[in-house]
């Protein structure tokens, strides 16, 4: 198949496109390469991706639409993964306007390029910030997620609201995938895993916010990967065609459209300070912990339910945080000198 996927110098987007060209298939890779973190990383997945001979990239920002067309082509995109997006949450309470470019002008330029270019697939990446805190765990699909902390959260469950309409005019089959802290090699450096690893391994302290009263759903990068690949051959069908075969898997559809959204996390959550503890373990040394308030739209845990994915997939992510860990780890020691 030929994939075009955005944000391919990203984390996810990085592994994700690895895997799909390991499986034979073309990726059009497609990334602004913005400076929200070290671009000495991204140029390093890049480059990585460019050893395949079915991968092409594309460096623009997908809020120029002008940028979009040339991408496109003339040859047919089967499935699009669109995971480029400022992300982050604590950025977003200083630099709104990132997001408003990024995530909302950006996801509608692209969903404007693919109806008039129909796609078997379109995939986008929310995140489980949309939940708020929704006090009931752990927290499925059908959740309200209409009360976002942040405006990072907000322009996420926008992005959601904005497919919606369009897999339901235009008839595009989508899912939303709401990732749950993804970790592991070739993290982001802006996220608590990298940035712990790294404050361990240099002696320097780490910031433990809310007191370290503070639990996540971690979810390994290839279990993401895995979980993601495994939906891409799993379009939710439109209204009339539907043959669903559990509640579930009917619940989560939209009753006007070929639309669904599925929580991508681990499945349990893990206190912060036994993340802290393993990754200490990992790392061979104590870490100097700075205990210090809660943040500004944090939330106190997160924690999916993982029973819609694994109903539509039969697959649900599995690797020990241990595990996990001490690859994030090895990659920080011996392949990225960042
Ligand atoms: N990593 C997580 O834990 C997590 C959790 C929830 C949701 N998500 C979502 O998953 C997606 C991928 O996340 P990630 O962790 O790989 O993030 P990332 O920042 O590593 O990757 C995003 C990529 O998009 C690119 N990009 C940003 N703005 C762009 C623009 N305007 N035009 C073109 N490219 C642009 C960046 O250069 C970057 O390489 C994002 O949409 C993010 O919001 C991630």
């Amino acid at each position: 198949m030929r994939f075009l996927i955005t944000g391919t110098a990203g984390f996810i987007g990085y592994h994700l496109a690895q895997a799909l060209l390991g499986a034979g298939h073309d990726v059009i890779g497609l990334d602004g390469f913005t400076a929200y973190y070290d671009t000495a990383l991204k140029a390093a997945r890049s480059a990585r991706l460019a050893r395949h001979p079915g991968y092409v990239e594309h460096r623009i920002l997908i809020e120029e639409p002008q940028a979009l067309d040339r991408v496109w082509g003339d040859d047919p995109v089967d499935v699009v993964v669109h995971l480029a997006a400022q992300a982050g949450v604590r950025y977003s309470l200083d630099n709104p306007r990132a997001y408003l470019a990024a995530n909302i002008t950006g996801t509608f330029n692209l969903l404007e390029a693919i109806r008039t270019r129909p796609v078997r697939h379109f995939l986008l990446a929310s995140t489980s910030s949309v939940y708020g805190c929704n006090a009931s765990v752990p927290f499925r699909e059908i959740d309200g997620a209409d009360h976002p902390l942040t405006f990072y959260a907000a322009t996420k469950r926008s992005t959601e609201l904005m497919a919606h309409s369009y897999a339901h005019l235009w008839g595009i089959p989508t899912t939303a995938l709401r990732f749950f802290t993804v970790y592991g090699p070739w993290g982001r450096p802006d996220m608590a895993p990298y940035r712990f690893v790294d404050a361990i391994a240099t002696g320097k302290p780490i910031q433990i916010y809310n007191h370290g009263r503070l639990a996540r759903d971690f979810t390994y990068v290839a279990d993401a990967v895995e979980a993601v690949s495994r939906l891409i051959d799993r379009p939710p069908a439109p209204p009339a065609q539907r043959a669903v075969t559990t509640p579930i898997e009917g619940d989560s559809l939209s009753p006007v459209a070929a639309y669904r959204v599925v929580n991508i996390g681990g499945g349990a959550p893990t206190d912060l300070l036994r993340f802290i503890a393993l990754l200490e373990e990992a790392v061979g040394r104590p870490a100097e912990r700075h205990y210090v308030d809660m943040q500004p739209g944090d939330v106190p845990r997160t924690f999916a339910d993982v029973a819609l994915l694994e109903a539509l997939t039969g697959y649900k992510p599995s690797t020990p945080l241990a595990d996990g860990v001490a690859a994030l780890v090895d990659w920080y020691r011996t392949e990225w000198p960042g």
